[in-house]
């Protein structure tokens, strides 16, 4: 039995539609992002919040849990740079309320959403897990100061951890009955697709003056089943006692530029984009590209969907969103 903690959000719906194929699993969610409509059928939904320590300690009363996934976090960058609060109460003070009630019911597997956030502006194209990590806003901060406490936590108290490093994730899972939808949308795919789809006037390029061969920003687009089967493989590796403690980058090892993914978007859906070019957004580096080699090599995961692969699944989405 796994507990996915956020398991209604984009990401952890996405891993719990893998997971219940092989595994019994509970969701705990507040629903203030998630969507109920996401939450595979097979599983028990619990709607309650992880800072309310006392219902926490109530559901693992009733259930005997072997591992414990974690998506229940804030991840927008421009909000966590103007309310820091936020980022820093929801994302670590309730992941400490998390790992103490595991703790003290001897549940000692723990997955770990992280993000390509906590290297900041990487001085290398390609970056792999020893790379510096400095964080340049609240929310990556948030999640290096978790990864730093999981560290401590795994030497004194004998938790096993495997943190995720995600790059960007996109595309929605091959049946289309579940995808991408935040509200705001703010990631580049969704606002493509929603623009072709005639939800959006146009496209705002933001920035053409980086240091990139077309002038916008690179990034490592990841399909998010991969990223979710990269979770089950994780989780396995620690039921399996073959990790205690590791820390994995998930990307496809590829960039594409701002440019070229809304190329590919036009390829894909053989619609014309209405593009705009405005300035920088606070924040955002030129470049981020993973080596995700650790993990092949460890675990033998690797990402098999290309970017057009990404970008197909997102359009099967896109045109029929369910929420
Ligand atoms: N972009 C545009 N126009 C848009 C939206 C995005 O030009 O309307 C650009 C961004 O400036 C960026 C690229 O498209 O260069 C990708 O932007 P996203 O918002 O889709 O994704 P980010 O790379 O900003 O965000 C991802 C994760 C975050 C993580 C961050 C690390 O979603 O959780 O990488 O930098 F913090």
């Amino acid at each position: 039995m796994i507990l996915i903690v956020g398991g209604a959000g984009y990401i952890g719906s996405h891993v719990v539609k893998e997971l219940v194929k092989e595994e019994q699993v509970v969701v705990l969610d507040n629903l203030s992002t998630g969507h109920i409509e996401a939450v595979d059928e097979k599983v028990t939904f619990i709607h309650g919040d992880l800072g309310n320590e006392a219902d926490l300690r109530t559901l693992f009363s009733e259930y005997a849990f072997n591992g414990v996934m974690h998506f229940a976090a804030n991840s927008l960058v421009g909000e966590s740079v103007s309310n820091p609060q936020k980022y820093y109460a929801n994302n670590i003070v309730s992941t400490l309320t998390l790992l103490e009630v595991m703790l003290d019911n001897n549940v000692n597997n723990f997955i770990f959403s992280s993000t390509a956030a906590t290297y900041g502006i990487p001085k290398v194209e390609i970056i792999n897990e020893s790379v510096e990590t400095n964080p340049i806003n609240p929310y990556g901060k948030s999640k290096l100061m978790v990864e730093q406490i999981l560290e401590d936590y795994a030497a004194a108290y004998g938790l096993n951890y495997v943190t995720l490093r995600y790059f960007n994730a996109a595309g929605a899972d091959e049946t289309a009955e579940i995808g991408e939808s935040h509200n705001p949308e703010t990631h580049l795919i969704p606002i493509v697709l929603q623009h072709l789809a005639g939800l959006r006037e146009q496209v705002s390029i933001f920035g053409n003056d980086y240091d990139t061969p077309d002038g916008t920003c690179i990034r490592d687009y990841i399909h998010v089943t991969d990223l979710a089967k990269a979770h089950i493989v994780a989780l396995q590796s620690l039921i399996d006692g073959k990790n205690k403690t590791a820390t994995y980058n998930l990307g496809n090892g590829l960039g594409y530029s701002v440019k070229e993914v809304i190329e590919i978007c036009e390829y894909v859906t053989g619609l014309k984009a209405n593009v705009e070019m405005t300035k920088r957004r606070r924040g955002d580096p030129a470049r981020l590209v993973a080596s995700s080699n650790k993990i092949y090599e460890e675990l033998g995961w690797k990402a098999e969907r290309n970017l057009e692969q990404i970008i197909q699944s997102a359009w099967k989405w896109h045109q029929h969103p369910k929420y």
